[in-house]
């Protein structure tokens, strides 16, 4: 069986991908994954400078959905410059190098300085949740502004293909994607977690999080991740990554059904422990072998192609 695929001119052994700000913390933490299997593995979002993030508890799970607002910690590019050579160099799969900014001149200053120690893929964090009350709305929930970053970030980063990372929370995903397609981006991510949610401590009287809100993520998502994938595939042709409560091989054939070419794992890590990549590619394998798919990649928008002609979707 074939598992490999292809996204954006970069082979990966699996399509699994450990999502961004899951384990992969540290260096080393990355590297764990990397060795236990993921396709690829996604660095946290890195900023130019040190950003705090926001104060304990940052995450909550239950048994359908987790709760998490970390606030997007990072000890900034300095730190980045440091860590990463060494990652790119011992990680057995592409690492994917996600970046946050405030601003498109300081997106243009991060991407600049990520592109210089050359990763494979650069993904662009546009859409975090929970750092609204620190920098306005995110990016991505604007056709102008989601263009506008993906053009200056596409500018500093030579040939490096960038992914940009969107939000379920808009009211059209496809206009998002269309624009940053436009725009120059190489690939997509989507989504970002849903929401934000509120989750109340009823004995307290008081939210769980020390933010309040935080991003909705796990299998409840996981219809709405794969109606994003479809539309936005449709739509822009792009490759993508499809992240959003993917936990079983069947998920992830689903997505990519629906058009992914990778598959981002995050919070599946915490219901099935760090092993989850190689028992997602184990089932997949199952499945294809039984349902006469030969290759992986074959499944990447095969609902488009068989029983989805003439069915319209909702954007
Ligand atoms: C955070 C960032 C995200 O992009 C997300 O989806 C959820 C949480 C954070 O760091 O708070």
């Amino acid at each position: 069986m074939d598992k490999s695929v292809t996204f954006c001119g970069v082979k990966f052994s699996n399509p699994t991908v450990l999502a961004s700000g899951i384990l992969g913390v540290t260096g080393s933490s990355l590297l764990n994954v990397a060795r236990h299997g993921a396709g690829g593995v996604t660095t946290k979002s890195v900023w130019y400078k040190e950003h705090a993030g926001h104060r304990n508890p940052v995450i909550v799970a239950t048994e359908h959905y987790m709760l998490n607002a970390v606030g997007l910690p990072d000890a900034g590019i300095e730190k980045t410059r440091v860590e990463l050579p060494r990652i790119l160099k011992e990680s057995p799969s592409p690492v994917i190098v996600s970046i946050v900014e405030r601003s498109i001149t300081d997106f243009e200053k991060v991407a600049e300085e990520v592109a210089k120690l050359k990763p494979p893929l650069i993904e662009v964090n546009i859409s975090c949740p929970n750092v609204d009350d620190e920098f306005g709305k995110p990016f991505s929930c604007s056709v102008v502004e989601a263009g506008k970053v993906t053009r200056a970030v596409k500018k500093r980063v030579g040939k490096i293909p960038i992914i940009i990372k969107l939000s379920p929370n808009v009211t059209n995903i496809v206009e998002i994607a269309k624009s940053v397609a436009d725009s120059g981006a190489d690939g997509i991510c989507a989504i970002n977690t849903l929401g934000p949610g509120l989750m109340i401590d009823i004995e307290m009287c008081a939210p769980v999080l020390s933010n309040g809100v935080g991003g909705i993520s796990g299998p409840a998502i996981k219809p709405l991740a794969v109606r994003c994938v479809y539309d936005i595939y449709r739509a822009t042709g792009l490759p993508i990554i499809g992240t959003g409560g993917v936990t079983t091989g069947r998920d992830a054939v689903e997505m990519m059904m629906a058009g992914a070419t990778l598959i981002g794992v995050g919070t599946a890590v915490h219901y099935r422990g760090i092993d989850v990549f190689k028992k997602i590619v184990q089932e997949m394998e199952q499945w294809c072998k039984k349902n006469g798919v030969k290759r992986m990649e074959n499944l990447v928008g095969m609902l488009s192609s068989r029983n989805m002609k003439d069915i319209k979707s909702v954007s």
